[in-house]
């Protein structure tokens, strides 16, 4: 399908817009005009920005905007960067151009926002054909995937490969009567494609110089950062790469104990000094929310020598914090904020959802772009901001972590996301705001299920800390089904081939995407709309073991993590809680999945409610798996600390350096 690209013309002079708008659109129908290009005319008023917020006539995307300052003498100069301002607000993706009248605006413009122009014209010349030619480029510019192009380009030479990998393009899968039909699956592209760094054309992920380096370029300049970096290890990876990189031993570090386990991961491979934060909880659905902003203040004012602050926002459930005003506390104190964007990558491409965390000025921001948009599975970005950023420590760190034979089809679909979130992402996630108002509505009219809202979902501690949802996080109370969660799980997928998110015992969360289609909300309202009829009289309200607060780190999660332990079974022999382990020293990260928080880290000290609440997951909760447990003797058992490894192991000082 050929693409269509609008160009707006905002200008307080009809005539002239009229006038710029008929010359390119002219220019459009006599030059090559591969991309769709054609003007349209707006008045330099709110309307310009509403007019870039609703679709364009005859479908395809706006791109650019060219703002006329008008003649000095008309007086309108502020009002058209106002409108600027206005609509780099709304969408910062777009490209924007001035129509100047002469350099003394030129000057005015460079101190307004240098940054967030594209170009410039001088109004009067008029030129139509050379302006059409140079926004035709800057569009195409954006649109390039230097990274993809140049893959597709190597894999058509169709060169002899005496490389790896060793299936060599697939030719020794190829025909073959055993392992064929994987050639046939997976595709002949995708074979194709799967090169390594012995092809120099394509680059290297771990020193990007060529075409890498330009796909990650244009990621920056997409997501607002100085610099972005592509990984193909997940943000898993990510987020332990900039952890290495900013913390050395001993260094003391903020975090939300809510954090994925990847985080904590972190904690160990740098040897930081962790000072948890303790998240809220909503226990009436089993949803962990954002730390209190008081705790986090607490935490800043009480702890001069930390070096970083990490969040999670949006959370997995979509809890997104007002993060500005943390962040700038935060670097009132001398300290660097982390924000794992992992689940909020599509933020920076739609108002309703941002701003993004470099937007709020964080350091670092991590995202699965495999998340929300479109690219493969393991596929994540790191943008930074920090003016303090040590580009070589951050690479030595990166290459520590990444494959050196790094799959060459992520990176691709790095590059093709970012892309589509440039070009087209606004629109798509219109729509999916769209089907979730739509499905909003639908789902509540069952009356046996119930779209959450903030207010439900919030937990009380947080309420007053300008605390927002991601709405395409969709949560919905089945409580008045009289169905169960696995009920409903297994039936969705069973019956109507829906698979779901994640649940808790209450609440089944869909996710939508920019990949959500019409037909695929109507299956699922359907899907609902049959079980709603099937209802049965109210479960009696389970009660869900709650995940019991933090205790106390009796030594650095990395020393805890290296020693040997022993493994000491969860249950005694009458199969209850074993209170062996109450005061013990735990080795290993414990997370129940959902929701991967982590209910002990290396070096806590084990508690018998914690060992309760473990005990009572393993007896009632079907679909949880806890990682971080021994599998031994058709038993499960904790490892923790040998009393004299705890003797010899220094204790744990937060205040210490
Ligand atoms: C908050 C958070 N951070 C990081 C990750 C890890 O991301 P990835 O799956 O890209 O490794 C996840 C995964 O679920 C997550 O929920």
């Amino acid at each position: 399908m050929k693409p269509i690209t609008h160009v707006l013309v905002v200008s307080s002079d009809p005539a002239y817009r009229d006038d710029v708008v008929a010359g390119l659109n002219s220019a459009a129908a006599r030059l090559d005009n591969p991309l769709g290009l054609t003007a349209e005319a707006c008045a330099c008023d709110g309307g310009a920005v509403a007019r870039l917020l609703a679709p364009a006539a005859g479908g395809g995307d706006w791109q650019v905007v060219l703002i006329d300052h008008g003649p000095r003498s008309d007086g309108q100069g502020r009002a058209a960067w106002e409108t600027a301002r206005a609509i780099l607000a709304a969408r910062p993706e777009l490209s924007l151009y001035v129509l100047l009248e002469d350099d003394d605006e030129k000057l005015q413009v460079e101190q307004f926002a240098a940054d967030a122009v594209d170009g410039y014209f001088y109004r009067d010349e008029r030129d139509f054909h050379g302006w059409f030619r140079i926004l035709a480029a800057e569009v195409a510019q954006k649109a390039a995937t230097p990274f993809y192009d140049a893959l597709q380009q190597y894999v058509a030479q169709a060169k002899d490969s005496w490389h790896t990998p060793g299936h060599s393009g697939g030719d020794s899968l190829r025909g073959s009567p055993w392992v064929g039909d994987f050639y046939d699956f997976v595709g002949e592209d995708m074979l194709r494609a799967d090169l390594s760094v012995s092809v120099p054309e394509l680059d290297s992920l771990l020193h990007p110089m060529g075409v890498i380096a330009e796909a990650q370029r244009l990621a920056a300049k997409a997501f607002g950062a100085r610099k972005t970096y592509f990984a193909t290890n997940g943000t898993s990876t990510s987020n332990k790469v900039i952890f290495q990189s900013l913390l050395t031993p001993g260094d003391k570090l903020l975090l939300d104990r809510n954090c994925h386990k990847s985080v904590h991961h972190g904690v160990i491979l740098s040897g930081a000094r962790p000072v948890y934060l303790d998240s809220s909880v909503n226990t009436h659905y089993g949803l962990f929310g954002p730390v209190p902003k008081a705790t986090i203040e607490r935490a800043i004012a009480d702890n001069p020598d930390a070096k970083v602050l990490i969040l999670t926002s949006c959370t997995y459930d979509g809890f997104r914090y007002d993060l500005r005003p943390i962040i700038e506390l935060a670097h009132a104190a001398g300290i660097k904020v982390i924000v794992d964007e992992a689940w909020y990558g599509h933020a920076r491409f739609h108002p309703e959802l941002r701003p993004t965390a470099m937007e709020c000025g964080a350091d670092y921001a991590t995202q699965s772009t495999h998340k929300i948009l479109s690219a493969f599975s393991q596929a994540s970005m790191v943008h930074v901001n920090d003016p303090s950023f040590d580009e070589h420590q951050f690479r030595e760190n990166f290459n520590m972590h990444a494959s050196t034979s790094p799959q060459y089809t992520l990176i691709a679909s790095l590059d093709v996301a970012r892309k589509q979130a440039v070009m087209e992402g606004y629109r798509l996630l219109d729509r999916s705001l769209k089907f979730v108002a739509e499905l909003r509505q639908k789902i509540n009219a069952t009356q046996a299920f119930r779209v959450l809202e903030l207010a439900d979902m919030l937990p009380e501690e947080v309420a007053g800390d300008g605390v927002r949802l991601d709405p395409t996080k969709l949560t919905v109370d089945i409580s008045a089904s009289g169905w169960s969660a696995d009920e409903l799980r297994d039936e969705l997928i069973t019956r109507h081939n829906i698979q779901v998110e994640k649940n808790t015992h209450n609440t089944l969360t869909f996710l939508l995407t920019i990949g959500s289609t019409r037909s695929k909300v109507s299956r699922l309202f359907d899907a609902l709309l049959r079980m709603a009829k099937d209802r049965r009289p109210p479960l009696a309200q389970a009660r869900i073991p709650q995940a019991p607060r933090f205790t106390e780190l009796a030594c650095l999660p990395r020393d805890a993590f290296y020693e040997a332990g022993e493994a000491v079974p969860v249950l005694d022999e009458e199969g209850m809680p074993n209170a062996a382990l109450d005061g013990r020293v735990c080795c290993d990260q414990i997370v129940p999945y959902p929701p991967g928080i982590p209910v002990l880290v290396p070096g806590q000290v084990v508690r018998l409610d914690i060992v309760r609440y473990l005990a009572r997951l393993l007896q009632t909760q079907r679909s949880i798996d806890i990682h971080g447990l021994v599998h031994a003797d058709s038993e499960l058992k904790l490892r923790v600390l040998k009393a004299e490894e705890l003797a010899v192991l220094p204790s744990y000082e937060p205040t210490q350096r």
